[in-house]
């Protein structure tokens, strides 16, 4: 790895971060970067990316290592490259130059950790050599699928602590991915007239994030079939009259991830059917960001989506009745069964290696309801947080055909109106929202979200 260069701000945040960690625990905590893992010999890896937690307090990617955390203090431990490593990656940095990097108060090689683990919490690393590692030599299991016990635990809740708002250095990086990303979109809008299958409108969107010399925050969704939430298919054809469903974003070289989501037509014009769905799901993706404020639950918010999504669908024939009783009987999750968005940070979907504990506020739990079972945070918003807000109108066959539910809402479901509405098969418009003070920045406000803007762009 060749190390960027830390500004004398970041080293600063980053010396912040663990004093503010020092203040929440006081035990020493071992973070480990995690590794890359071959694919079918050593030499050829997947892409690595390191563990977000370890990110967090030492800013760098580098493999394969780890720090001790202790009151304030950062020790790095990594071991110097092989000598002949240098003919294959030419000349690395030493650990010494690393540590000054960032900011680490002493560094040591990797072997010296064995005898630094008395008392140690850590947070399990999701690549299966290292928590093999973790597990081995802290004689406990440390297993990402498991919930953290004891010493862990703490350590978990006291980083959620941390992590769940955004400190400036933070800022600075969420702001370049959310500034790339809207370029993504933009891009991908101008190609999508002379694409011929979704590849190539991924391809126009990926190129901008390459040459940003950043990468994608999770697999990308480009997609005519937005009805499948997480579809990572990139062959299907584009033809006049399909929607495309994008959901792409950047990651900085640090980390820190962007999450958008736009919905636009392939022939640069949305039919009339496709433009009052759209327009639907726009009034919830506005009515949520206009009510976002530091104290307002987010379940709030997502109830308000699915509030204002049903009263737009009454609206146009698509449901019968009144938009809170529809809501209180989980008609609306016919057409949005998902949640109205989660934390964003170092990873889209911020800490969800530790389950619920940074979604949710102690002590509560996930719904069992149709609708709330899949709402990923659940708790009051606090100023530094960033969320998304990703409303969506989806035809997904598995639901609407399912016999119970089609016999569960028969009569509030004109069905034959739906049938009228067959070229949207799925809508979802997201941003990435940081809540302020006064309310609300939405970071990616660059990108258009009216229908006609965003069939200007793709126009060109
Ligand atoms: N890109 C995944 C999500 O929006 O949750
Ligand atoms: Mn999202
Ligand atoms: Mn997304």
């Amino acid at each position: 790895m060749q190390i960027q260069s830390i500004s004398n701000t970041l080293i600063d945040t980053l010396r912040q971060r663990r004093q503010r960690l020092a203040q929440l625990i006081d035990f020493p905590a071992i973070l480990w970067s995690g590794n890359s893992c071959p694919r079918n010999f050593p030499a050829n890896l997947f892409p690595y990316r390191a563990s977000s937690h370890f990110l967090y307090f030492a800013g760098l990617p580098l493999p394969n290592a780890a720090i001790r955390l202790e009151a304030g203090k950062l020790e790095l431990f990594m071991d110097d490259p092989a000598p002949s490593s240098a003919l294959w990656h030419g000349e690395m940095p030493k650990r010494e130059e690393i540590a000054a990097q960032i900011g680490a108060d002493a560094a040591y090689p990797r072997a010296k950790l064995e005898s630094q683990l008395e008392g140690v919490a850590t947070i399990a690393v999701q690549d299966p050599a290292t928590w093999t590692q973790q597990s081995q030599l802290l004689n406990r299991w440390v297993l990402p699928q498991n919930q953290p016990q004891g010493i862990d635990l703490e350590l978990a809740k006291a980083i959620v602590e941390l992590r769940l708002t955004h400190d400036e250095g933070a800022l600075a990086e969420l702001r370049k991915a959310a500034a790339v990303t809207v370029e993504v979109h933009k891009a991908g809008m101008v190609a999508t007239p002379n694409a011929k299958i979704e590849a190539e409108v991924r391809a126009a969107m990926e190129k901008v994030i390459i040459a940003h010399n950043m990468t994608t925050s999770y697999n990308s969704i480009v997609t005519v079939h937005g009805e499948v939430l997480h579809n990572e298919q990139y062959h299907h054809s584009l033809q006049p009259g399909d929607l495309l469903l994008a959901d792409v974003g950047a990651e900085t070289e640090m980390g820190w991830a962007a999450d958008v989501t736009r919905t636009w037509p392939v022939n640069g014009k949305f039919s009339s059917t496709q433009r009052d769905i759209y327009d639907v799901v726009l009034a919830a993706h506005d009515a949520c960001i206009a009510k976002i404020h530091p104290g307002v639950e987010y379940r709030d918010i997502h109830l308000l989506a699915c509030t204002v999504m049903a009263e737009g669908l009454v609206d146009l024939g698509i449901l019968r009745g009144n938009a809170e009783d529809l809501v209180e009987r989980d008609v609306h999750s016919l057409f949005f069964p998902h949640g109205i968005g989660h934390l964003l940070g170092l990873d889209v979907h911020d800490m969800e290696d530790l389950g619920d504990l940074a979604g949710y506020e102690q002590g509560r739990k996930r719904s069992d309801r149709f609708g709330l079972s899949y709402l990923r945070l659940n708790r009051p918003l606090r100023t530094g947080m960033l969320v998304t807000i990703e409303p969506g109108f989806y035809q997904v066959p598995a639901i609407l055909n399912d016999v119970k539910l089609r016999s569960r809402y028969q009569y509030t479901v004109n069905w034959e109106r739906l049938s009228q509405f067959g070229d949207v098969r799925g809508i979802r418009i997201e941003d990435d929202v940081l809540v302020t003070e006064e309310g609300s920045e939405v970071l990616t406000a660059a990108l258009p979200t009216d229908a006609s803007a965003v069939e200007e762009l793709v126009n060109g």
